[in-house]
């Protein structure tokens, strides 16, 4: 057995002093001393031992999409900021809406050193929806134009039981008569996403789960009929006011700084269910043009440390956040043996030191180089992060040759 040792903490708050013991992927004991095996040992370095974080909105490209990304580059960037599990978007080239594509993309994720998961496209032939039931998705994504062109998929898919996850705009909002940022935003407005919240309820009942809301108004409406809700690191702390340029352009949009007040509030008051990253590549020549630039922010070698600046100035508990960046993200995707220290759960471990204060210097593992979040100040930094046991990150670098496993494989959506 493995032994990690340390000042343990996950959703319920600070554990006390102890040791995790993992055999095999999973976490086999918890208790105040190591047993017999190989032992690391942080007691008494003031460093932390948490459950490892989960992005359950990622995109990690592939496929003909490499040039932007890749599952082996974007997994390492993720494993670099303590991020042990990430589910993949169908958004892909081909689509992900079919078993042939299905199949190629988690045979590239099975080669990501985290754990990983995939939510499949709604396909045009609603028939096709029993045909991915048999993979091992996580569930399924709906597109605003999925809402009109693949009802029928839709539908289907919220009936089979599956976790449905809402982009929550509508295809009228992409016909924007101007295209800066601040006219974008008028357009492609508020009203889009508690509209779209509400047609997808007007289809059936399911499992839905709404991603990156972006307005207060999303997050009443997905409250409204019981879903699950997240919200991004972009829409909590960036606004129209961040910044005009293609870094900035992302669906759904920065809205004025009111909303990201408000979306701060409702995470505060306990509304949002999960920190989701959207971690959208692209390559430099598609963020160049600056009215029509491809949308999108990446994110994963980032974003948990930018957010933990909520824990580092006393607006956020370390349960809460290890609930929204874990233990919340595990629950929406109906994984319970996720983000939380118990005997059974996977051995995903995180150790980082909670008053570490540093400077993002740029990804070093993720192919964008468009992140704005280089040089901003983070709170908060991993010093070891293990897959199913297995040291991924140490000593600032990613260890190569470990391999994450797909849970929904013994997990069905
Ligand atoms: O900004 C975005 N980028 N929003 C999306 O919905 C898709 C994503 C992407 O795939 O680049
Ligand atoms: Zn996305």
């Amino acid at each position: 057995m493995d032994w990690i040792c340390g000042n343990l903490a996950d959703y319920r708050g600070l554990l006390g002093s102890g040791c995790i013991g993992v055999e095999d992927g999973f976490i086999r004991s918890v208790r105040k001393a190591p047993g017999r095996g190989r032992v690391r040992d942080y007691t008494g370095t003031g460093y932390i031992v948490s459950p490892g974080l989960i992005d359950i909105h990622v995109h990690l490209r592939g496929l003909e999409y490499s040039y932007k990304e890749t599952e082996e580059t974007g997994g390492r960037a993720a494993a670099a900021s303590g991020i042990t599990l990430v589910i993949d978007m169908p958004n892909t080239l081909p689509r992900a809406d079919n078993r042939e594509t299905v199949r190629a993309k988690l045979e590239a994720l099975s080669r990501a050193p985290v754990d990983h998961g995939l939510f499949a496209a709604i396909p045009r032939d609603p028939r096709r929806v029993e045909e991915l039931l048999s993979e091992a998705i996580a569930g399924f994504k709906v597109y605003p134009e999925d809402l009109y062109e693949r009802s029928g998929g839709v539908k289907g898919a919220l009936s089979s039981g599956s976790l449905v996850v809402l982009h929550p705009e509508l295809p009228e909002a992409g016909s924007a008569v101007a295209e800066d940022l601040v006219s974008r935003e008028a357009h492609r407005n508020c009203g889009f996403e508690a509209a779209a919240v509400e047609v997808l309820a007007g289809m059936g009942g399911g499992r839905v789960h709404v991603t990156h809301a972006s307005c207060r108004s999303t997050i009443i409406a997905a409250k409204k009929h019981g879903y699950t809700v997240d919200v991004t690191p972009h829409h909590l702390f960036y606004s129209t006011l961040t910044g005009a340029g293609c870094m900035y352009r992302v669906n759904p949009p920065l809205r004025p700084w009111h909303e990201p007040s408000w979306l701060v509030y409702m995470l505060l008051e306990g509304l949002v269910d999960a920190f989701a990253s959207d971690h959208a590549p692209h390559a430099l020549w598609e963020k160049s043009d600056p009215l029509y630039c491809s949308p999108g922010i990446p994110w994963l070698e980032s974003w948990p440390w930018l957010v933990y600046r909520l824990v580092s100035v006393g607006a956020l508990d370390l349960s809460e956040f290890l609930w929204l960046a874990s233990r919340g993200p595990a629950v929406v995707a109906g994984l319970e043996d996720y983000g939380v220290i118990r005997e059974g759960a996977r051995g995903n471990i995180l150790v980082y030191d909670p008053r570490a204060v540093w400077r993002f210097p740029g990804p070093a593992y993720s192919m964008a180089r468009h992140y704005p979040s280089t040089m901003a100040r983070m709170a908060g930094r991993p010093i070891e992060v293990l897959v199913g046991g297995e040291t991924v990150f140490i000593g600032g670098e990613v260890i190569e040759g470990v391999r994450g496993v797909n849970p929904f494989t013994w997990r069905r959506p």
